[in-house]
């Protein structure tokens, strides 16, 4: 058996032979890490020692249309939804985030679902302790007979358990400190990560169990050796949302199962982790009507609508260079938005400080959501409040122009049933409204100009 020693990058997983000090695959700075890889033919190491007849067999198109995927319920609506429907047999999901942020809890109350269903689930924690882990299960009401618990942390060992118990479903908690023993290299490190996720999904495949990797995030905001685990899951879920909040966002990356982007919320209490199926009505609920500098609009998360209130904070400054900043929106989206505000509508905000903040901890990417923060912008800038039951939606052109958005259909519907009563819309986007049943139930007024809707404030 051959050694050598390669670098592998901490942020992307590129391999390379020789140390350099900037990753030739994501031009990150010391992100490389040395390990030692074993040359010899491993294939005997890596192959999972269980009995191959009928694992697989070539099967005519057709024949597998009729066999509908059965789908395990997580008895969780919203998680449901996000996976398409259920759990599949034998998919492979990764659930990503920030330490702390719900991962090992959102996991155990799945795993308590399926086992209060009659099957068996296998969690392996290799972070806590089983004291630690029985803890939090007493938090989060779980007692079922099925769930089964172990602390291990050697790939071996896990396949040992998994082969003697087989079960329906099985959690790693986490992906990161597990590690194969047959490997040089140290738990954490991108090849150890990665080839005890391959043997993971092998094992997934093979015995049709659902298996969750929790992973954790880097500083950067990536799972260690992420893009290699992404390649190899069916599905990647996020966890996002502040830490001073207790609302946090569910994000599917990539779904072979189910949607993409698409989005549900939840509440930690201190009883873990609640579905939250009303999100407009949470992300609204602290609003001050009717308060200076504050607006509604409407994001789209996936399929769902969500309204949400943008506050903005314009303020004379007293330095050269006037200050911009922003949380839950790019700074870019909101100097680009001064930019326009600058020189189609004649603000002079190059002399104030502008700070703009999504409430709640929701991140906008749309830019559906432009005009809602170009409003707030000048609501501050007037100080003059806006009226508290009129939503803003519309993307802003360079040259001041509105644009239209996507799916105005239903972010109007979710603001009727928010008890909204106006909505400015861009112009394009009026017409199909017009037609539509229930526009009679709010007023639209159609814009074309950010001067137009400016007219609204002043
Ligand atoms: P956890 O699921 O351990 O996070 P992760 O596995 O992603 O690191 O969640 C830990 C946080 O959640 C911790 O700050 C305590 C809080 N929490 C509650 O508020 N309520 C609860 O019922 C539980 C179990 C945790
Ligand atoms: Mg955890």
């Amino acid at each position: 058996m051959k050694t050598k020693n390669v670098w592998y990058c901490g942020s992307c997983g590129h391999k390379q032979s020789r140390w350099t000090g900037q990753c030739a695959g994501c031009n990150e700075w010391n992100t490389l890490q040395e390990e030692v890889e074993t040359t010899s033919s491993q294939a005997d190491t890596r192959r999972i020692p269980i009995s191959k007849e009928g694992a697989s067999k070539p099967i005519r198109l057709h024949e597998i249309s009729a066999l509908d995927t059965p789908r395990l319920k997580t008895e969780m609506k919203e998680v449901d939804r996000l996976l398409g429907g259920g759990i599949v047999d034998g998919a492979l999901t990764l659930i990503g985030g920030d330490p702390g942020i719900g991962k090992s809890t959102l996991s155990l109350e799945i795993a308590n679902n399926l086992a209060a269903q009659g099957h068996t689930v296998l969690y392996v924690s290799g972070e806590e302790s089983l004291e630690q882990t029985s803890m939090r299960a007493k938090r989060v009401n779980c007692h079922s007979e099925n769930l089964f618990f172990v602390s291990e942390i050697e790939v071996g060992q896990i396949l040992h358990h998994v082969e003697k118990l087989r079960p329906r479903c099985l959690i790693i908690d986490s992906i990161q400190i597990v590690y194969k023993a047959e490997l040089a290299s140290s738990p954490g490190s991108v090849s150890q990560v990665r080839e005890a996720a391959s043997t993971f999904m092998q094992l997934a495949k093979s015995l049709n169990i659902a298996t969750f990797l929790i992973g954790h995030v880097t500083k950067s905001g990536e799972i260690a050796g992420p893009r290699v685990l992404e390649h190899l899951v069916d599905t990647v879920l996020y966890f996002e949302g502040d830490k001073h909040n207790n609302l946090r966002l569910l994000r599917a990356i990539k779904n072979r199962f189910g949607p993409t982007d698409e989005v549900i919320v939840f509440q930690m209490t201190a009883t873990g982790l609640k579905e939250v199926t009303n999100p407009s009505q949470i992300f609204l609920e602290e609003r001050e009507k009717s308060s200076i500098g504050s607006v509604v609009t409407c994001a789209l998360e996936g399929t769902r609508p969500i309204l949400v209130e943008v506050q903005s904070l314009v303020t004379e400054t007293y330095y050269e260079m006037p200050s911009r900043r922003s949380q839950g929106i790019d700074t870019n989206r909101v100097a680009l938005l001064i930019a326009v505000l600058e020189k189609r509508s004649r603000l002079q905000l190059y002399k104030y400080d502008v700070f703009v903040s999504i409430a709640g901890g929701l991140r906008l990417h749309e830019p559906a959501s432009d005009l809602g923060i170009l409003m707030a912008m000048v609501s501050s800038y007037s100080n003059r409040s806006f009226d508290p039951g009129t939503l803003c939606v519309g993307e802003v052109g360079l040259g001041g122009e509105i644009r239209a958005v996507s799916r105005i259909e239903s972010r109007v519907k979710e603001a009727i049933q928010m008890g909204f009563t106006r909505c400015l819309v861009p112009k394009r986007c009026a017409k199909s409204l017009e037609q539509s049943d229930f526009a009679k139930s709010i007023e639209i007024v159609p814009v074309e100009w950010v001067d137009q809707a400016i007219k609204h404030i002043l």
